[in-house]
């Protein structure tokens, strides 16, 4: 079997499109667009990279976007003061608190002083308490973008096995409490799993999200599985390159020799994060406005 590769980056591409247009249609109905505000704490190379393409995706979808960079040493009395001002701001629909932090934050109170209602990123234990129990709220977008894919490739979920590997609270735990929602039966796996290959070995849909470049080999699928690789890991650099290749946790090509259908690292999962970023942003704008949110977000 040769495996169909999912196109995250159309999809996300598409995903885009829809928001753009429904922003449209939130402004001429509230009188102002959405609005996301991305604060950055220090110089991290990829989190600069990162901030830099959520503020040109956001302003693309017809939303506004506020950036905040702060310097390294900024002071956490500082920082919760900026998102206080953020929280009281109408015209501010969506927190983003780019992650990670400079280690004399403390992630937790930061995350917990965001308005549970602008957070987009859905990582306030508010919205990790409303997903587990059933409430609506925020859900982290990379796990959300997960699900999409994997609805539009099975449809009905009902019943399938579902190996979630890794157990990260922006990643695993979430995308486990989604798989269980729309009925799967849902197992996740981690670093002290005792004979990990044959649990992943059960799975109709692996979900793969540990950071360790191709360690999930074809040995280790189920013949027809739906392979979602969350990884993004950079192999070092081959003689004379600068840049070492990336690649997901899933060895992709021998992977697709079994699977039925897998997401490719780069073009799979990663473009799927900003999109729902986006979604999000939007559905917060709705709801901060009392306005119906649309089925089709
Ligand atoms: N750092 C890497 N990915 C993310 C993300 O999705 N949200 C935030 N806040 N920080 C990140």
């Amino acid at each position: 079997m040769t495996a169909t590769r999912i196109d995250g980056k159309a999809f996300a591409l598409k995903l885009r499109e829809l928001v753009g247009a429904s922003a449209l249609e939130f402004a001429a109905a509230a009188g102002r667009k959405p609005g996301l505000a991305v604060v950055l704490i220090g110089d991290d190379p990829a989190s600069q990279v990162y901030v830099g393409s959520k503020g040109k995706a956001t302003l693309a979808a017809n939303m506004n976007s506020f950036e905040h960079r702060l310097p390294d040493d900024t002071n956490a009395a500082d920082l919760l003061a900026l998102i206080e001002r953020l929280n009281g701001d109408d015209a501010v629909d969506g927190i983003l608190v780019q992650l990670p932090l400079p280690a004399h934050l403390d992630e937790q109170s930061i995350i917990s002083s965001i308005s549970p209602d602008k957070d987009v990123d859905g990582f306030h234990v508010i919205n990790a308490g409303r997903l587990s129990v059933g409430q609506s709220g925020f859900v982290p977008c990379t796990p959300l973008g997960c699900m999409m894919l994997l609805t539009d490739r099975l449809g009905d979920l009902s019943g399938l096995e579902a190996v979630v590997v890794g157990r990260s609270n922006i990643v695993g735990k979430p995308m486990a409490q989604l798989l269980l929602d729309a009925n799967a039966t849902v197992t996740i796996a981690h670093s002290r799993t005792k004979d990990l290959p044959a649990v992943v070995k059960r799975a109709d849909i692996v979900v793969a999200a540990v950071g360790r470049p191709n360690m999930i080999g074809k040995d280790w699928l189920k013949d027809g599985a739906t392979v979602i690789d969350v990884g993004i890991n950079r192999l070092p650099p081959e003689p004379g390159k600068e840049k070492g290749k990336l690649v997901g946790d899933v060895a992709f090509d021998e992977a697709s020799e079994v699977a039925a259908a897998i997401t490719p690292v780069p073009g799979g999962v990663g473009p799927m994060t900003i999109a729902v970023l986006l979604r999000n942003t939007l559905v917060a704008a709705y709801r901060n406005a009392d306005l119906n949110v649309p089925a089709h977000l």
